[in-house]
């Protein structure tokens, strides 16, 4: 009789501590031809500026070819940095030269390296709750223990984060959204994102802000960053391309103090030497030949009439008594019912054919089960309209 050779695998603790995300069931429905997601995070295909990204990639690797095919430096290209830093400063008021600056493969590199930078395993760090998904991921495989703090129409609460404060005195960081947030799509006030940085400035916490969406504004004024308000060099500031450009390109930024770079630096060696040199190269060209500043304005018309469309089927298929934002950006609206569980409603949504991302997954708890997370940004607005008339049937039901 053969012995049976193969290892007997023991995983992690780490590992064996981490749950698959209810993102994988969505995943599979979206392959029904018949259904109709609002799941996703996904950027319209029809934003991707197919034609641009062709010329330029064609201009480079004629002149540039070599240079772009070769591994490039852990910290990124140069001269993005360079463009990046003119960028933050001409279009947000942020002071900072290249050496702030790290190019990552998406924002998501960026936050998974710096809940291993700025915090050990048992650690705790502050987010607004709900909060991104995958900002709860990254954070979690770094052994890191997450506090939510409850927010309302204007962000993150500041009395229910003095409170917080109280109870968990040293948090390594705090981690907000405040444009446009995944997954509520509410900003933050500048009364607010004042208040926050002046008890974070109290308490010496570091903040990292991330802002994906911030150049996706439909209506309403623009709000500085916190970074631009930060006096005391207390915030890092997450960039990425994968909403204005394409999320093909995996590439992302953080602008930070020169000392997080350095340490940033050495987790990146690690994951994956250095981010793609075809994306930095591009993003380059795509910035400096004025190509995302004429592009932008057109991927903000084609959402601002989905967001529309969708509040205005909300607002006549939804039953009384449910509530949902009316983002005034980016890509996400949050319903809510009180009483409901919208993962007990998921089964029912699927069989009809209509898909949300249950809201339990965005609190760090997950113990809020009234709400849904829709995208506007992926359907067609017919599909749209059809959607939301199938999730009115089944909050109907609920
Ligand atoms: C809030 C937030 N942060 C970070 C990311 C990660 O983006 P990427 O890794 O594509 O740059 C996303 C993606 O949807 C997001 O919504």
């Amino acid at each position: 009789m053969e012995k049976n050779l193969q290892v007997k695998r023991e995983f992690s603790k780490l590992v064996n501590g981490m749950k698959p995300s209810a993102i994988d069931a969505i995943l599979k429905a979206i392959g029904d031809p018949e259904m109709i997601s609002f799941g996703g995070g996904l950027p319209n295909p029809e934003s991707f500026p197919v034609e641009d990204v062709k010329k330029i990639f064609n201009d480079l690797i004629s002149t540039n070819g070599k240079k772009m095919l070769q591994y490039g430096s852990t910290e990124g290209l140069n001269t993005l940095a360079l463009t990046l830093a003119k960028r933050m400063k001409d279009k947000m008021g942020v002071d900072c030269g290249p050496s702030q600056i790290i190019q990552t493969t998406g924002s998501q590199e960026a936050l998974y390296i710096l809940g291993k930078i700025l915090a050990n395993p048992g650690d705790y760090v502050i987010s607004e709750s709900p909060t991104y998904l995958g900002a709860i991921t990254a954070f979690r495989a770094s052994g890191v223990r997450m506090v939510g703090v409850e927010m309302d129409l204007h962000g993150m609460k500041i009395d229910s984060l003095r409170s917080t404060l109280k109870k968990f005195p040293n948090p390594k960081f705090m981690y907000v959204l405040p444009n446009f947030q995944n997954p509520t799509g509410i900003s933050m006030s500048l009364e607010r994102r004042k208040e926050l940085l002046e008890v974070a400035s109290e308490n010496c916490i570091t903040i990292l802000e991330d802002d994906p969406y911030g150049s996706l504004r439909f209506s309403g004024t623009q709000l500085p960053p916190l970074k631009a308000l930060d006096r005391n060099n207390n915030v890092i500031y997450l960039g990425t391309f994968s909403k204005v450009l394409a999320p093909g390109f995996r590439l992302g930024y953080t602008v930070a103090p020169e000392d997080i770079v350095e340490k940033m630096k050495m987790v990146k060696q690690a994951l994956d030497l250095a981010s793609s040199t075809i994306s930095e190269f591009i993003a380059d060209a795509y910035i400096s030949g004025g190509y995302l500043d004429r592009w932008i304005p057109r991927v903000i018309e084609m959402y601002r009439g989905k967001r529309d469309v969708m509040l205005g089927a909300l607002e006549e298929y939804l039953p009384q008594g449910v509530d949902f934002t009316r983002p005034d950006g980016g890509m996400f609206i949050w319903v809510t019912k009180k009483g409901a569980n919208t993962d007990r409603m998921l089964e029912d949504a699927i069989r009809n054919k209509v898909l949300y991302v249950v809201g339990s997954e965005f609190y760090p708890e997950n113990d809020n089960h009234e709400s849904m997370r829709l995208n506007f940004t992926y359907c067609t607005d017919e599909k749209i309209i059809e959607g939301v008339k199938r999730l009115g049937k089944v909050f109907g039901k609920s």
